[in-house]
């Protein structure tokens, strides 16, 4: 049997990163992946959905030509078979990307299921297809799943391919004329931004009374407003009951209606891939269906750790790579913890929404001490000339008693490429008066960080 100071159990960003670095540190490492290197992010999630949002937005601009001065003759249309053939392109370049670095580390890739069979005194001792190998540690990362519900309908549905997950939504090669999103969360409003661009009808049916679930209320509510302006349809506080053969059924206001429709996207949410690993044969703890770990990514069984969103923490592939960071520092002995309270988010939609930490809400319910600053992105030069829509804001949550942000909130566009500056304020706790003393490029959207911190 082959010895490893590391199984990897898992290649999507947590595993591969994971693998990648311990690697580097010297560790003797084996990363497998059953499907393909890269997975749900690179493969079927954050990257190809961002390849279409890419085309989505080239389909905007060509749309609205004329607010910039630019005469497009004719009608605009999407060639979908080319945005799924450049999409797999992506894909394909970005996850060779990720075997040459496993590569470039001494990393011994599997694509083959790995299986964790027993706890012996050498190790664990893992099935990795048809080979067993002896494992000194192991870090979980088999990711998540889509949730799917016991609706009435559903998996008769999904299976007559209606009803679409992140995945098969992806491979559409042709658009939809009408397009039912069950969900409005992160998912669902990237892709009705997507397809309501490119002339898709899409009805959100969602069981909150707001969209983006726990994004800041009044960015929400502009969201809302942008996605309906493009002609999405929104039906909050709704529950779904059934679906049919042509459409979904669902309660309003206490009534019973239907739409029927020609596609329904399914994105209510995740779950943490912990079945058919093998985690019941050395006893690893689950909590509501997710690994249960602490700071430093162990679980309660010694030099075992699971990273990602198996963990069912934080779901974003940037959590799962600072917690393989923080798994392999903590094997190879060097102080590390993760800080949950400072991890970005993006929403891609046009326009997209950056944020970070506290709402004013959430620092209030804590008991702190917080202020908000709420400004236009009218007050960014390079926001103006660049936009025909101007209803972005920036908002700044302030830890007052500190003089410290704590929040901030953005909508409009290169939101989700800033956001990482005041994630940094933040995390480093620099003081507003030493923030005001930072130099931002001129003219760009992101001074509007500036702007807002000289109007705490
Ligand atoms: P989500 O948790 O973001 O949103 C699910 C939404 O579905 C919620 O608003 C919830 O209230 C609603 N819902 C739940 N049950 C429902 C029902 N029966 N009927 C109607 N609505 C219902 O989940 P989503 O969008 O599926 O995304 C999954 C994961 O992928 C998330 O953890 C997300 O963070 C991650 N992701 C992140 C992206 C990003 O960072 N840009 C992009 C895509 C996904």
């Amino acid at each position: 049997m082959e010895n490893y100071d590391l199984v990897v159990i898992g290649g999507g960003p947590g595993g591969y990163l994971a693998a990648e670095r311990a690697g580097h540190a010297g560790l003797k490492t084996l990363v497998a992946e059953k499907n393909s290197f890269g997975g749900v992010c690179l493969n079927e999630g954050c990257v190809p959905s961002k390849t279409f949002l890419n085309s989505a937005k080239v389909f905007d601009y060509a749309n609205h030509a004329d607010k910039y001065g630019v005469k497009v003759e004719g009608k605009t249309s999407i060639d979908q078979k080319f945005v799924v053939e450049r999409k797999n392109g992506v894909v394909k370049m970005l996850v060779s990307g990720v075997k040459a670095q496993l590569k470039r580390n001494k990393v011994v890739m599997k694509e083959a299921t790995a299986f964790i069979e027993s706890k012996t005194a050498d190790g664990f001792v893992i099935k990795v297809g048809e080979e067993q190998v002896l494992a000194k540690r192991l870090i979980i990362a088999t990711g998540s799943m889509p949730v799917v519900p016991p609706i009435p309908g559903l998996k008769e549905n999904i299976a007559s391919g209606l009803v679409l997950t992140n995945k098969e939504i992806l491979d559409l090669t042709t658009i939809p004329e009408s397009l039912v999103v069950i969900g409005g969360g992160v998912i669902g409003l990237e892709m009705a931004s997507y397809f309501s661009s490119v002339g898709t009808k899409v009805t959100v049916v969602e069981m909150l009374d707001k969209i983006a679930g726990p994004t800041e209320k009044e960015i929400s509510a502009i969201l809302q407003k942008t996605l309906e302006r493009k002609g999405v349809t929104f039906n909050l506080g709704c529950k779904v009951t059934a679906i049919e053969s042509d459409g979904v059924v669902f309660e309003k206001n206490g009534k019973s209606e239907k739409i029927t429709t020609d596609k329904i996207l399914l994105s209510i949410g995740r779950r943490a891939v912990t079945q058919g690993i093998g985690l019941e044969n050395i006893g690893v703890n689950l909590e509501r269906g997710a690994i249960v770990t602490d700071d430093n990514m162990r679980t309660n069984v010694a030099n075992v750790y699971a990273v990602g969103d198996v963990n069912g923490k934080i779901m974003l592939a940037h959590t799962a790579y600072r917690e393989a960071e923080v798994a392999v520092n903590t094997i190879m002995g060097k102080k590390d913890k993760m800080r949950y309270g400072v991890i970005p988010s993006v929403i891609y939609t046009n326009p997209e929404v950056g944020s970070v930490g506290e709402t004013l809400d959430s620092a209030k319910a804590k008991g702190l001490n917080a202020k908000e600053i709420n400004i236009p992105l009218t007050y960014s030069g390079r926001y103006i000339a660049e936009n025909s829509e101007l209803d972005g804001i920036c908002k700044l949550i302030v830890n007052v008693d500190t003089n410290t942000l704590i929040g901030a909130h953005i909508i409009g566009s290169y939101s989700g490429e800033y956001i990482v500056s005041v994630s940094s304020m933040i995390d480093l706790e620099v003081n507003v008066e030493n923030i005001k003393k930072l130099v931002f490029p001129h003219p760009t959207v992101c001074e509007i960080v500036r702007e807002a911190i000289f109007n705490i």
